[in-house]
Order: structure tokens, then C-alpha cells, then sequence
């Protein structure tokens, strides 16, 4: 068990090697003795990538540096995960008796409390994972009787007397978090923005309001870790990875969690048994969509934590939808679907390369919910993904940040990536390695000037006749009679906003309008609701004051307001008149 528990610890990194194996063509993946058509596909398209890269092969230098600042943090993030236990307490003042007991079965690194409703979480840390499955053995089921009885992941600690094992030694650890979770009241929310200095200094304010913290992105990996455990029962070689708003940086607190389920491929050993196995071909949508079927009939029946489970099978990517009490996250799981994996990779590495890049992302998501451009269900409407997409794509002609296809013509190597499907992912992954006009750039725009240019930009495009394209940061003619184009970066030949109907489209550019119209004559702090906090619609609340963010992010809020007013004052003026599309 141990054993089994430490091969899943190290899966994820094997996952990643894998991928590099592919890349220098060491490894070819074989199912159940077949080269599937899938591992053959890739292969055949790595090989093809490959002859792009035949300068970097020999490279001693290239060869050493594995740039995976992105997948690294992954691995960081699921070992973390791996090594950490929930628990159910009475109330914080069981914390004590919960570290004396933990702390028989090894060395605890950190721990962390959160309230969910009424109900007390501590996440502890370990330093080994042996130390879990050592308190796993000797846990019990509690007392009902007509109980699925499934070893959880999470444990309720029943305060009795034990007596400890070998005498403590480890010295009391601080909560790392004490009611971690609470998120700040829009109340709250206004009264940093109303304190803020400048327009940009709100939209600074805002983003380190709603960014998750540490604890949050905790539970959102132990989330995925939780359900990894339960399906690895079934499935030898199953992973369960995070992706989309919680990892690429763009979600704020609340944000759904998505999560892929993938089968990674078993390594074919030459034993003399061998097990009998039945045949299974999730990239065939029909047998995806049952599989996913039974899966969610399964989840919804057997694993603690999981609530209102949802099956949407008939959409191009089938999910199950679920909430995960424990956590308290609603969560998105799909199957097989690394495509969206990498294309969370992709906008995180938009937002490492330009610090402007995240805060103005979330203003805007804000801003677009807001006025009800966005929804947090399935529409004809443009969706949070679809919207970052069009942030990205004014910044990349504002030349702060490059096209994919820049990103891809300085790839190396080491970042070939390859989907179940054939699809390529190829992009340069390390930051030091784009030219030098992305490391330093010549657009230092404030927030605010940005911010504005955005609703310029949106509010003088021509949706009517032309799209969108990442992948060549250009202007491309709409290549379909969708009322809004924008290519899909890593399939180009899908349009991510295919469901965006006119109305909606109109909506947008009739509320950037509004929004011009509100960063023009609103800027000053004179007034009780100004800058942001009127373009987000948070209205009249009476100044609290005294709220404060802490030490930390007071003191980044202050050094980026600072700097952002050094660079440049926005080009207001203030005699322009709103503009209406009819
Ligand atoms: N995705 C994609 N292609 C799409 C839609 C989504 O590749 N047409 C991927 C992106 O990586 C996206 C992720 O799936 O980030 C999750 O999609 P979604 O939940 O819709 O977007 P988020 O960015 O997570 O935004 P939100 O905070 O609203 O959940
Ligand atoms: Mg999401």
C-alpha cells in the first residue's frame, strides 16, 4: 500500500518525463501491448515537430536547462498535496490534541484552519507521505451502521485520550492560516478601492483582494488528490490534474474548479503475468461519454464530500459537475482533454510575462460580470475564458505581450508537447529565453491608461467583419458568419466564442461605451464612488475606514501604485462625449 502510494506520489513527475521522453524520442507508448492510434499520432507529429529542433538536440546547454516553470509548480503543488491530510475538528480548540496525535506518525511541516459553514478543516502538511498512510492503517470507520465503506481521504478526529507512542518531541506549530477561506464582503472590496490612490491603484487593490492565496490553491490540488485516490481504486494509472482559472492565475476566490482526468499510458513490462484487462478507448466519444456516465453515478454515490452531481455529456467537451462540501468548490471534471491543460499553460505564461497582465484580466472579468456580459451559467453569451482571450490580444498590439507564434518560433526542444489527439502544443516555456522586447518592454502604460484602452479597443473593432487570432496576434477576415470570432490559440481551426450570439456582442460594445464614458468622468477621488468601484457597480457604501489589507500586500500595493503613477498619467480628456451604439 505504502508502495502503491509512493508510485502515485511520483506519477505526475513520470507523467512529465514522459512527455520529455517523447520529445527526444526515448520512450514509445504502448497499450496493453499496441501501440495505440493516438501514442502513434503523437509520435508521428512529435517526430515531425522534432526535425524544427535539430539545432537544439546537441545542445548541452538546451538539454540542461528543463524549462518547466509551469509543470514544476504542478508537481510542487500535487507532492504538497500528496503529503497533506484534511481533518474535521470539533473546534480550533482541538488543534493541540490533533497536532500531538499527527505528530506520533512524523514530522509535520505546516497547518492550516478554515471554517466551511459552522464546521472546523485543518489541512495538515507532513513531510513525508508515509506519515498518512501510516495514520490512514489505523484510522476506523465511525459508528452508523449503514455506511459505503470507503477509506476517505478526509478524517473527523474524535477527541478521546490516547496515549502517545514515543514521547512528542516536536515543537508546537503556529497555524499557518486561522480562518483561511473568508472572502472580503463587497463592502470590503469597495473600501479598498475607495482608499486607493489612482484608478490603476484600485485595479491593484481589486486583484489582491480576489486572487486566491495559498491555502485556497491547497485545497483546490488536494481536491483533485482526493478524487485521484478514489478513482486510482478502479484505475492503475489514472491522474487527476487541475487546470484553468485556479492554476493559470486569472481565477479569483469563488472561481469553479476545473478538473481533467487522465489515463496515462502503463508501462509494458516483460513479466511472466500478466493481468487480463478489458479494452477501453476514451477518445472515442461514445465510450468517453459512458465511461464519464458511470463515473458520475459512482461519484454521486459513493465518495464522501461529493454533492449535486451533474452529467453534461452531450457538450463537445463532456463534464460531470459537482460540489465538493469539504472544500467547498463546485468543480468541472472532464476526461482526456489535455488540450485545455496546455492552454492553461499558455495564459499563465501571458500573465508571468507582464505584471499588468493578471490585475487587468480580473477588473475586467469584474467589470464584465458586472454588467451582466458574463454569466456564471452556459449561454450565448462570451464566456471568462473567451473574455481573457480578448484581453490578451489588445495587449499583444499594445506589444506587451508577443504572439504564440512568436512563442512557438523560439521553442526549443524541451518544450514539445504533443496532445492525445495530435494536437501540437509546442510554445517556449521559459520567460529568459523570449526576446529581449518581451523581457523589457517600451510599452510602460499605467493600468488605468490600459484599462481604458481596452474598452477603446473593444468599442472600435469591427466584430461585424473581422476576427481574432492569438496564435498570429494579428486582425484576421472572419472566416464565419459568427457574430464574434476568436480563434482557438492551440486549434486554430475552432472558434472559442462559436456560441456568441449578436445580442450579446452588441451588449459588449454598448457597455464598453458605458465604461469610456465612466473612466472619463469619474477619475477623481473627490467622490464617494469613483474610478472602478463606479464600473463595477459597487455602489454607496459608507466609508468603514479602518479595513486594511495586510502588511504584505499593503506594502506590494503601494511600490506597484507608486510605480505605476511614475510611468505615465492616462490621456484623458474630459469634454469627449459618450458614445452609444444604438
Ligand atoms: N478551455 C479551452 N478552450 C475552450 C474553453 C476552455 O481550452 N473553448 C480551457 C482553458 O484552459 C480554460 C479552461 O479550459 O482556462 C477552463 O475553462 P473555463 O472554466 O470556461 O474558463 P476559466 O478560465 O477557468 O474561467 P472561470 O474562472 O470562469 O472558470
Ligand atoms: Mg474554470
Amino acid at each position: 500500500m505504502a508502495l502503491l502510494n509512493r508510485a502515485n506520489l511520483n506519477s505526475f513527475n513520470l507523467l512529465l518525463n514522459h512527455y520529455y521522453k517523447f520529445a527526444t524520442g526515448t520512450v514509445r507508448l504502448k497499450t496493453r501491448g499496441q501501440i495505440s492510434l493516438s501514442s502513434h499520432l503523437r509520435q508521428e507529429k512529435i517526430k515531425q515537430m522534432s526535425g524544427n529542433f535539430a539545432d537544439s538536440e546537441n545542445s548541452p546547454e538546451l538539454s540542461n536547462v528543463k524549462s518547466r516553470t509551469f509543470e514544476t509548480i504542478i508537481a510542487n503543488r500535487r507532492d504538497q498535496a500528496c503529503r497533506s491530510m484534511l481533518v474535521q475538528v470539533k473546534s480550533l480548540d482541538s488543534q493541540d490534541d490533533l497536532q500531538n496525535y499527527c505528530a506520533q506518525f512524523g514530522d509535520i511541516l505546516s497547518m492550516h484552519h478554515y471554517q466551511k459553514d459552522k464546521e472546523h478543516y485543518i489541512l495538515i502538511e507532513f513531510k513525508d507521505i508515509v506519515s498518512i498512510n501510516e495514520i490512514m492503517s489505523s484510522a476506523s470507520f465511525g459508528d452508523e451502521v449503514s455506511i459505503a465503506p470507503i477509506k476517505s481521504s478526509v478524517f473527523w478526529f474524535r477527541k478521546r485520550q490516547f496515549t502517545l507512542s514515543y514521547k512528542k518531541n516536536q515543537k508546537k506549530i503556529m497555524l499557518a492560516t486561522e480562518n483561511g477561506c473568508t472572502y472580503p464582503t463587497e463592502k470590503e472590496i469597495a473600501n479598498f478601492l475607495h482608499n486607493a490612490k489612482s484608478i490603476s491603484g484600485q485595479i491593484i487593490n481589486l486583484y489582491e483582494a480576489l486572487k486566491l492565496n495559498d491555502l485556497e490553491i491547497r485545497l483546490r490540488f488536494h481536491t483533485a488528490y482526493h478524487l485521484e485516490q478514489y478513482f486510482s481504486r478502479l484505475f492503475q494509472n489514472i491522474k487527476v490534474l487541475p487546470f484553468g482559472s485556479s492554476l493559470n492565475g486569472f481565477g479569483t476566490k469563488r472561481c469553479d474548479l476545473d478538473l481533467v482526468l487522465i489515463l496515462d499510458n502503463i508501462q509494458n513490462k516483460s513479466t511472466n503475468m500478466v493481468f487480463h484487462t478489458k479494452s477501453m478507448k476514451l477518445n472515442e466519444r461514445r465510450e468517453k461519454k459512458e465511461f464519464m456516465g458511470i463515473l458520475a453515478s459512482t461519484m454521486q454515490h459513493f465518495i464522501p464530500g461529493i454533492h449535486n452531481v451533474r452529467k453534461i455529456l452531450e457538450a463537445r467537451v463532456p463534464i460531470i459537475k459537482f460540489n465538493y462540501n469539504y472544500t467547498n468548490i463546485e468543480c468541472d471534471l472532464s476526461a482526456t482533454n489535455m488540450t485545455a491543460v496546455y492552454m492553461s499553460e499558455l495564459l499563465n505564461l501571458y500573465g508571468e510575462i507582464d505584471w499588468r497582465v493578471r490585475p487587468l484580466v480580473t477588473v475586467i472579468r469584474k467589470w464584465a460580470k458586472s454588467q451582466k456580459i458574463t454569466s456564471d451559467v452556459p449561454g450565448q453569451w462570451i464566456t471568462n475564458f473567451s473574455l481573457s482571450l480578448l484581453v490578451l490580444f489588445y495587449l499583444q498590439q499594445q506589444h506587451i505581450l508577443p504572439s504564440l507564434k512568436t512563442l512557438k518560433l523560439y521553442a526549443t526542444r524541451d518544450d514539445i508537447r504533443c496532445t492525445e489527439n495530435g494536437i501540437d502544443c509546442t510554445f517556449q516555456r521559459n520567460l529568459e529565453k523570449l526576446p529581449a522586447e518581451y523581457k523589457y518592454k517600451s510599452n510602460q502604460d499605467n493600468l488605468e491608461s490600459l484599462l481604458y484602452g481596452f474598452f477603446k479597443f473593444i468599442s472600435t473593432f469591427n466584430f461585424y467583419t473581422d476576427g481574432i487570432c492569438i496564435r498570429e496576434g494579428t486582425v484576421i477576415p472572419k472566416p464565419s458568419s459568427s457574430a464574434l470570432y476568436i480563434t482557438n490559440p492551440l486549434e486554430t481551426t475552432l472558434n472559442v466564442c462559436k456560441n456568441v450570439n449578436t445580442y450579446e456582442l452588441n451588449l459588449i460594445n454598448e457597455k464598453a461605451h458605458d465604461a469610456l464614458f465612466i473612466l472619463e468622468t469619474h477619475n477623481s477621488k473627490n467622490n464617494n464612488d469613483w474610478g472602478i468601484m463606479v464600473l463595477l457597480k459597487m455602489k454607496n457604501f459608507e466609508i468603514m475606514g479602518t479595513l486594511k489589507l495586510n502588511r504584505k500586500e499593503q506594502s506590494i500595493v503601494d511600490y506597484l501604485e507608486n510605480y505605476s503613477d511614475e510611468i505615465s498619467k492616462v490621456d484623458i480628456n474630459p469634454s469627449k462625449k459618450k458614445k452609444k451604439t444604438v
